[in-house]
């Protein structure tokens, strides 16, 4: 369950230097979500913050250094990894101490029983959602103190995402010149894979998953044919008109038209490199949340110093 489209998420806010209004603020700017507010926002990005902590603290319990040594990762690694989890911790304290009594309070989850190399391409995936929830959430906030902290936490996700995929795993940097931008439920949907169940008095925030798209082969690349299976809310799908297959990089969304019937082919267009998401919309200008009718679904695109699409060496 740790493949390519393993649908996970994270979301990392630090907040100490801020503090939430008392009163409730509409945040009216998106049509997604007109209403939500930064208290939303930030149990939103604690939920994440828990999974991650949870994840984190678990993995390292699970695997010791000499797992990570004989696995053939560098003797750094491990280390590093706790620094990871020690973030993840402070992000969680210092949410639930600016919620008060409307914090969250963990779930519990399924990361399945993988080994080291498993762990360490979820936590690969982990810190790209993380940075891609971050990206998108900042239009909800209206505090600018939170906004700022957030950005601050928003370039340490990206640093640790750089050096999982680079140096742990010997690939790509970066995607592209810019960071993805996910919205509320699409973030949603990619947690709720490894959620199994949130403690029933749980502040409720207003976010739904989206239906599931799974995308076949998950190892396929870009200029190779997909098969897309997801159904929308109201069951499976007849007629695909007017629904568009989002690949989602960067700030610009490439969307290809969906034709068929019952199952839906489409080529990965060639140019796409590093971390896609890819979304069902029934739109062809927008990809947000009022328009994603499925997934996402989650690819890492690997590439060389060339810009070469090549596998991880790690
Ligand atoms: C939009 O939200 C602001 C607060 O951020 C509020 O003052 C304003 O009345 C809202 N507008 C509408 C039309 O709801
Ligand atoms: C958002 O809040 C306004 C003002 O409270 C309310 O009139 C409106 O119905 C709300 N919209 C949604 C989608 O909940
Ligand atoms: C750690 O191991 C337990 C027991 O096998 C497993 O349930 C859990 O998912 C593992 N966690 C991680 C992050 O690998
Ligand atoms: C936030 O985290 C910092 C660093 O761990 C800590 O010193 C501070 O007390 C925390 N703030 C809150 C409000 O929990
Ligand atoms: C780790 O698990 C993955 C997925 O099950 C498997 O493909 C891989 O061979 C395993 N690696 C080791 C070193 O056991
Ligand atoms: C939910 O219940 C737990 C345990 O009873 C409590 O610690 C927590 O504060 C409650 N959460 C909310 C949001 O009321
Ligand atoms: C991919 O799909 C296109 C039609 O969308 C088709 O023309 C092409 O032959 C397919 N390529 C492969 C390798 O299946
Ligand atoms: C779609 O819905 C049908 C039943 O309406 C179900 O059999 C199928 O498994 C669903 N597929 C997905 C991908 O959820
Ligand atoms: C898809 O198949 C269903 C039933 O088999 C049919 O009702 C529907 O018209 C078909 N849609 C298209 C676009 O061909
Ligand atoms: C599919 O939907 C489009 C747009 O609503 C419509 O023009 C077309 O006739 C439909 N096709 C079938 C087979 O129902
Ligand atoms: C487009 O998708 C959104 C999200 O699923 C849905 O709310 C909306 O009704 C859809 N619009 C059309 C025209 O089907
Ligand atoms: C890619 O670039 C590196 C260094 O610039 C070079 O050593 C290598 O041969 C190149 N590989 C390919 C496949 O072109």
């Amino acid at each position: 369950m740790f493949g390519k489209t393993l649908l996970l998420l994270t979301a990392c806010l630090a907040v100490q230097a801020a503090s939430i209004p008392a009163k409730r603020q509409n945040n009216n700017g998106t049509a997604a979500h007109p209403n939500v507010t930064d208290p939303d926002v930030l149990n939103f990005a604690l939920t994440l913050e828990h999974l991650e902590n949870a994840f984190y603290t678990g993995g390292l319990q699970n695997f010791s250094q000499a797992a990570f040594l004989k696995a053939g990762y560098a003797a750094s690694v491990r280390g590093y990894y706790q620094q990871i989890a020690s973030h993840e911790q402070t992000h969680v304290a210092n949410l639930t101490s600016l919620l008060g009594t409307q914090a969250v309070q963990p779930c519990t989850y399924n990361f399945g029983n993988g080994n080291v190399s498993t762990f360490v391409a979820t936590s690969d995936m982990l810190e790209v959602v993380g940075a891609s929830a971050y990206s998108g959430s900042a239009r909800y906030l209206q505090n600018k103190d939170l906004l700022t902290a957030a950005a601050a936490i928003l370039a340490t996700e990206a640093r640790q995402s750089s050096w999982i995929n680079s140096a742990v795993r010997g690939g790509n940097p970066w995607s592209t010149a810019y960071e993805t931008p996910l919205d509320l439920n699409q973030v949603f949907t990619l947690a709720s894979s490894v959620i199994v169940s949130c403690p029933s008095n749980n502040t409720a925030i207003p976010v739904t998953p989206n239906p599931p798209l799974t995308a076949t082969p998950a190892t396929a690349n870009p200029g190779q044919n997909i098969t897309l299976t997801f159904n929308t809310t109201s069951g499976p799908v007849t007629n695909a008109t007017g629904l568009y297959a989002a690949f989602l990089s960067g700030v610009t969304p490439t969307f290809l038209p969906l034709s068929g019937n019952g199952t839906f082919s489409v080529t990965i267009p060639s140019f796409l490199r590093g971390f896609v998401f890819l979304a069902i919309t029934n739109s062809s200008s927008a990809a947000d949340d009022s328009v994603t009718v499925a997934g996402p679904a989650f690819f890492n695109f690997a590439f060389n110093s060339n810009n070469t699409i090549t596998p991880l060496p790690r």
